[in-house]
C-alpha cells in the first residue's frame, strides 16, 4: 500500500504528530479481525471503538445497506417519514427497559446525550417546573464531546479548555473507583453503594426544584471500565425518584448487549427514565445514535394545537435511511443468533482469563463487567502513559489491536468471538506485559 499524504487529516482524540511519524493503518476488516497493509490480521480487541460486536463485513448488514442505498438513499424525517425509521424505533422500543418506548434519533452518542439533556429540560418545562435546569453528572464520566456532554462529563482534559462554553448549571457526583476497596474485583465491586448518597447532599445544596436530571454511564467505559458497585445504581434510582429528578443512563457503550442483556438497565435491574444509545445499534456500519424515553415524558411534550411542532430539536440526518437499514439488520442478527446470550457466556470466559493476569509485571488492577475488561498498569516513573503506548505497539506486533488510555488497557471483544479467541487474546496480552519495560 502506498501511504497517502497524512498531513491534511486532523485526527480526533489522537496524538497527531506522534501518529504521523509512527502511522498505524488498517485497510480491511473481516469478522473479529482488522487487516493491516501488509496483509496481517489483528484481533479487534475493542470491537472497533466498542461499536462492532458482530464483527466486520457482516453479510446481512452489508446487503441491507446496499439494497437501501439503491431504493432510497436519503429522505428527511422533518415533516415526512420513511418506513424504516418507524420500524427501527418500534424494534428498539421492544428491546428497551420496561416503560421506555419513545425513540429520538441522532447521528452519534454525543448528539444523543445533548438531545437527552434538552428533552429532560423540555419535559420539566412542559410540566410547569421550568426551574429544573441543573444537570448532575459524575467525575470521570465520558458523555461525548457536545456542549452538554462535556458539561456533564467528568474527564478533566475534555473540559479544561472549554469552560466558557460549558452549561452553567451542572454539578458532579464523585466517581466510584477506589482501588483500596475494590482492586481486582470480579464483576461489580461490593464496596461503594454509599457513594450514591452524595446525590442527597447535592439535592440539599441546590434544592431538588433546580435539578432536571442525573446522567451516568451505568458502567464507565472510556475512562477505563469502572464498574458500578453493587447497589449503587439502585440507590441513585431511589434518590432521583424521591425528588422528581430524571435518571438518564448513557448506554452508548453498554447498549445492545455488551453486558449480556439488551441494556445495562436490564442487567442491573434498575430502570432509568431515559436511555441514550449509539455505536452497536448499527454495528458501527453507519453512524446512528438516539435516546429512548418513558412514554409519559413524550406525552408531556405533546401539547398545544395539533399543528404545533412540539420539540424544536432535530438533525438533518435523524433516522437516515442507511442507518435505519443497518440498524434493522444488526438487531435482526443479534436476535436470530442469540448473540446477547453469547456475550453473557463469553463474559465468564473473559473474567476467568483476564484475572489470571494479576501477577504479571506492572499490573496494578483488573476490572471486568459483561464482555468488557480493563487491565491497569502502574505508570513508568516520570512517564505516565508510556507503558500503555508500549503495550499498544507490542500488541500490534503480536496480533492484537488494543485500546489504551494512559496506562489502562481496555478490551471489549466482538460477540462473535470464540472462547478460544478470548483466551488467546489474554495469553497474547500476557506475553506483551512480560516484554514491557
Ligand atoms: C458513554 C458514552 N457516551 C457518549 C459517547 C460519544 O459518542 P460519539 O463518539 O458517537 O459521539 C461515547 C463514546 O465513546 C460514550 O462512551
Amino acid at each position: 500500500m502506498n501511504t497517502p499524504d497524512l498531513s491534511a487529516f486532523w485526527m480526533p482524540f489522537t496524538a497527531n504528530r506522534y501518529f504521523k511519524s509512527h502511522p498505524t493503518m488498517v485497510t480491511g476488516g473481516q469478522g473479529a479481525y482488522f487487516i493491516l497493509p501488509d496483509g496481517r490480521r489483528v484481533y479487534d480487541c475493542l470491537s472497533g471503538l466498542w461499536c462492532t460486536p458482530l464483527g466486520h463485513g457482516r453479510p446481512e448488514i452489508v446487503a441491507a445497506v446496499r439494497a437501501q442505498v439503491g431504493e432510497l438513499d436519503f429522505a428527511p424525517t422533518f415533516q415526512v417519514g420513511h418506513p424504516k425509521v418507524f420500524e427501527l424505533a418500534a424494534r428498539i422500543a421492544r428491546w428497551a427497559p420496561a416503560g421506555l418506548n419513545r425513540v429520538f434519533f441522532t447521528n452519534s452518542g454525543s448528539e444523543a446525550v445533548d438531545s437527552a439533556l434538552k428533552i429532560a429540560l423540555a419535559y420539566h418545562h412542559a410540566r410547569g417546573e421550568a426551574g429544573r435546569v441543573r444537570i448532575i453528572g459524575r467525575e470521570r464520566a465520558y458523555h461525548g464531546v457536545g456542549i452538554g456532554g462535556i458539561s456533564a462529563g467528568g474527564i478533566a482534559a475534555n473540559r479544561r479548555v472549554f469552560g466558557a462554553l460549558s452549561a452553567p448549571f451542572v454539578d458532579h457526583l464523585p466517581h466510584t473507583y477506589d482501588p483500596a476497596h475494590m482492586r481486582f474485583s470480579r464483576g461489580q465491586p461490593v464496596w461503594g453503594a454509599h457513594l450514591a448518597d452524595t446525590l442527597e447532599r447535592l439535592v440539599a445544596l441546590h434544592d431538588a426544584s433546580t435539578i432536571a436530571a442525573v446522567i451516568v454511564e451505568p458502567m464507565q467505559g472510556s475512562t477505563g471500565v469502572i464498574v458500578p458497585p453493587v447497589g449503587y445504581l439502585e440507590r441513585l434510582r431511589e434518590i432521583c425518584t424521591r425528588h422528581g429528578i430524571l435518571l438518564i443512563f448513557d448506554e452508548v457503550i453498554t447498549g445492545f448487549g455488551r453486558l449480556g442483556a439488551p441494556f445495562a438497565a436490564q442487567r442491573v435491574g434498575v430502570t432509568p427514565d431515559i436511555v441514550v444509545f449509539a455505536k452497536a445499534v448499527t454495528n458501527g456500519v453507519v453512524p446512528l445514535g438516539g435516546m429512548i424515553a418513558r412514554q409519559d415524558i413524550y406525552e408531556a411534550l405533546m401539547r398545544g394545537p395539533e399543528q404545533t411542532i412540539e420539540l424544536f430539536h432535530g438533525y438533518t440526518y435523524s433516522g437516515h435511511p442507511l442507518a435505519c437499514a443497518a440498524g434493522l439488520a444488526t438487531l435482526e442478527v443479534l436476535e436470530k443468533e442469540g448473540l446477547i446470550g453469547r456475550a453473557a457466556q463469553l463474559s465468564q470466559v473473559l473474567e476467568d482469563a483476564v484475572h489470571s493476569l494479576r501477577e504479571e509485571p506492572h499490573v496494578s488492577d483488573i476490572r471486568n463487567f459483561g464482555l468488557a475488561a480493563a487491565v491497569e498498569l502502574g505508570p513508568r516513573e516520570g512517564q505516565p502513559g508510556a507503558r500503555g503506548r508500549e503495550a499498544f505497539a507490542r500488541g500490534l506486533e503480536a496480533g492484537l489491536l488494543l485500546r489504551f488510555t494512559a496506562d489502562t488497557i481496555a478490551v471489549a471483544p466482538p460477540f462473535i468471538s470464540t472462547e478460544e479467541e478470548i483466551r488467546d487474546m489474554v495469553e497474547t496480552l500476557r506475553g506483551v506485559l512480560r516484554r514491557i519495560v
